[in-house]
Parts: structure tokens; C-alpha cells; sequence
């Protein structure tokens, strides 16, 4: 077992025999069994063992993944790359393509970006470059990033915390700042990110912030925008976003980020974040360029998010307004209860979320008819 996942366990209270169980597994997503340290092939061994004990026809609604899939575009290009390409891997033909597809959309230069299999790579070395035992880690609470020395509630209306959040920044390793943030979903404006992060690197100059985009393409609200301009401007600030939400690819395991290449060359150096292959690039870049296919994505994901709110708000139950694909719903009594009960019922949501386990859910949106099956089952489940 790992050393980190062992601290984790000591910090659960959980055995290995009771890591290893078949409910514990199931009761756990893949992001809960990567926080817990689960690598690899373990990893896949656990994720084996889970799908085994799903229905095959439930529907998964808690790793907030895309059932949509991606832009048929990508689709295409994946189908039609020429196969002899494939054999010149150094260096992958079209990955430097790829870097100049996003430092365009960002409007950027290629070298303020880095790639990674999956933002949650980058996560890891931001916290390997930057959090040491007297530099802690200041998170918002819940937030995607757990387990934070210092961890800032998030306020009465389920928003990050943003001016606790600079006042712990002090002397601090790294401040992650969610936006979206996952789970509650709630986002803040640009010029609001903007500030925090000025007001942490004028008052706390050594810490590092790292701006986490992984629901934006979702965000409808006003003044929402990229905090990827600030990246480049500012040492140790760095942007991350990746292709498993709006772009539908989490099978594709693509992330990326934005910074000074300083910066990028410390998250490099920190730990591995996997080698962009050909196909990757080549999706990665039909991806991007089909701007028609993810306004497309965001309009469905919101007409399914009005709707799913309204049929919530019907039966009594609220949620913040969700800036993401994903809902965090009031239920008032323990999310594990109401996991079990739906997936009893062939409906997979969003594992605990402490320290509000035991009054809200998330639960991530799939498709229109996924939703309108899902809705029968949290009726039956919540009025009953
Ligand atoms: C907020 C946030 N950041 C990062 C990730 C990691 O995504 P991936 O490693 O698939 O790019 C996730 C995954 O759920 C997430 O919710």
C-alpha cells in the first residue's frame, strides 16, 4: 500500500480488508479512489471490480463524465488518421500541432503550455512542487482537492470562500481555487478570481495558485471568464483544464495547463504527467477546433440542468445554481442513504462529499433521457 494511501486510510479509520470490499468499492467513484491512492493497475483492479457490480444497464451519473461523448468530429479523425503514422513516435508528429491548437485558443504562446494525461496529473504535481508540511495547502471545503491543512468552508450559498481563502494564504504551498467549483457548482466572475489572486501573491509572494477550469466550457453566468491571461502574467499561478468534461474524452485521458514556462518546468520536474500520444494529438485538435459542437454541448447541458433543477425544485428539494454539468442537491439526510436507495434502483450518483455527507448529494447530468429515467427513481426514492 501506498504512503499516501495509507495515510488516507488511517484517516478513514478503514482496514484494508475493508478497502478491499466489494461495497466499499462500489460506494466509491474513480476520483475517491484516486484521492485514497489507488494507482495503476490497482486502480484498474478496483475499477473492474466496480463495474462488475453495476447493472449493466445503470446509468452513471457520479463522476460527472459526458454521456454525450465527443464531437462526432472527433470521431472522424480518430477513424481516419493514416495507421502508418503511428509508428514514428520521437517526437509524435502532431503533438506540437496540438500544443499550438490550445496556446491559439488561449491566445497565448506554446511554451505557457503544458500537457498531461488527464489535468488530475497536474493536480498531483502541483501539489508535490508546492505543498510541503510547513507550506500547507489552502482548499476550499468541499472542494475537488481534499485532505487540506488548511480547508476553508465554503460560504452559506455553497461559493468558495474567497476572501477566507486569501486570508489563510499566508505562508502558504498553494492555493487551489475551483472554479466551477466541484462538488457544489457554483462559480465566481473573473474580475473576482482576479482579485483574490492579486491580493494572495501581493500579500504571500512564494505561494502558488492554481486555477482549476475543469467545468467552465459549462458556466452560462455573466462575467464568468479564464483566469489563463493571469497565468501567464503571474510566477507559480497556473490554470488547468481538461478534455473529460465539455469535450467529452475522458476516455481519451487528456488534460492541460496554463502558466510561465517557469512555473510549468517546476510541475514538470515535480512528478509524471504522461506523454501526449499521436491519436491524442490528433482528437485533441478536431476537439478544439469544432467551437460549433461545444456550443452545442453547452446549450444541451444547460436545457438538461434547467430541468432537472425544476423537477428538484418541484418536490421540495434545492440546489445552488449550477454553473457545471453536475448538481449539488439539499437533500437533508445522508447522501449515503439516497446512493443506495438509487442504485438499488439502476441510478448511480456522486459519492460523500464530508463535511456535508450528510445533508447534500451531487449528482452529475447525463443525457436528457437518462435524466428523465433518473427523475422517476429520485422521486420514488425522496418522497417515499
Ligand atoms: C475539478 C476537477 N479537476 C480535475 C479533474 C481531473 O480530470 P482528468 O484527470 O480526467 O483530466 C476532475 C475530475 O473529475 C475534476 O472534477
Amino acid at each position: 500500500m501506498s504512503l499516501s494511501r495509507r495515510a488516507f486510510v488511517r484517516r478513514l479509520g478503514l482496514g484494508s480488508a475493508g478497502l478491499a470490499s466489494a461495497s466499499f468499492i462500489i460506494g466509491h467513484g474513480r476520483e475517491e479512489l484516486v484521492a485514497l491512492g489507488f494507482e495503476d493497475l490497482e486502480l484498474e483492479a478496483a475499477m473492474q471490480r466496480q463495474r462488475a457490480a453495476v447493472p449493466p444497464d445503470a446509468i452513471k451519473l457520479s463522476s460527472n463524465e459526458n454521456l454525450r461523448g465527443p464531437s462526432p468530429r472527433v470521431i472522424e479523425v480518430l477513424k481516419q488518421h493514416p495507421s502508418a503514422d503511428l509508428g514514428y513516435g520521437y517526437p509524435v508528429p502532431s503533438r506540437g500541432a496540438f500544443t499550438q491548437a490550445l496556446a491559439t485558443a488561449h491566445n497565448v504562446e506554446p511554451q505557457h503550455v503544458i500537457t498531461a494525461t488527464g489535468s488530475g496529473a497536474i493536480l498531483q504535481a502541483a501539489q508535490r512542487a508546492y505543498v510541503t508540511d510547513s507550506r500547507p495547502l489552502v482548499s476550499g471545503n468541499p472542494s475537488y482537492m481534499r485532505a487540506a491543512e488548511r480547508s476553508i468552508p465554503v460560504n452559506s450559498d455553497l461559493y468558495l470562500d474567497l476572501d477566507g481563502m486569501v486570508d489563510a494564504s499566508d505562508g502558504a504551498g498553494l492555493v487551489f481555487l475551483c472554479n466551477p467549483n466541484n462538488p457544489t457548482s457554483t462559480i465566481h466572475t473573473l474580475s473576482d478570481i482576479e482579485t483574490a489572486v492579486r491580493t494572495i501573491k501581493r500579500r504571500s509572494p512564494d505561494t502558488a495558485v492554481l486555477i482549476d477550469e475543469a467545468y467552465i466550457h459549462y458556466a452560462t453566468a455573466p462575467g464568468v471568464g479564464s483566469g489563463d491571461q493571469l497565468s501567464v502574467e503571474l510566477p507559480d499561478v497556473f490554470m488547468t483544464r481538461t478534455f473529460s468534461k465539455a469535450f467529452g474524452m475522458a476516455g481519451m485521458r487528456m488534460g492541460y495547463g496554463i502558466g510561465q514556462p517557469e512555473t510549468l518546468q517546476r510541475l514538470r520536474q515535480a512528478w509524471g504527467l504522461g506523454s501526449i500520444n499521436e491519436l491524442q494529438s490528433v482528437a485533441g485538435i478536431a476537439a478544439i477546433e469544432d467551437t460549433a459542437h461545444m456550443e452545442w454541448e453547452r446549450q444541451e447541458n444547460k436545457r438538461i440542468r434547467d430541468w432537472t433543477l425544476s423537477q428538484f425544485q418541484e418536490i421540495g428539494f434545492g440546489a445552488p445554481a449550477s454553473q457545471t454539468n453536475f448538481i449539488f442537491v439539499e437533500l437533508g439526510s445522508p447522501a449515503s442513504e439516497f446512493r443506495e436507495a438509487c442504485r438499488a434502483n439502476g441510478i448511480l450518483v456522486g459519492r460523500d462529499f464530508p463535511p456535508m455527507e450528510q445533508t447534500h448529494a451531487r449528482i452529475s447530468l447525463g443525457r436528457m433521457e437518462d435524466m428523465q429515467r433518473a427523475m422517476e427513481v429520485f422521486k420514488k426514492v425522496l418522497e417515499t
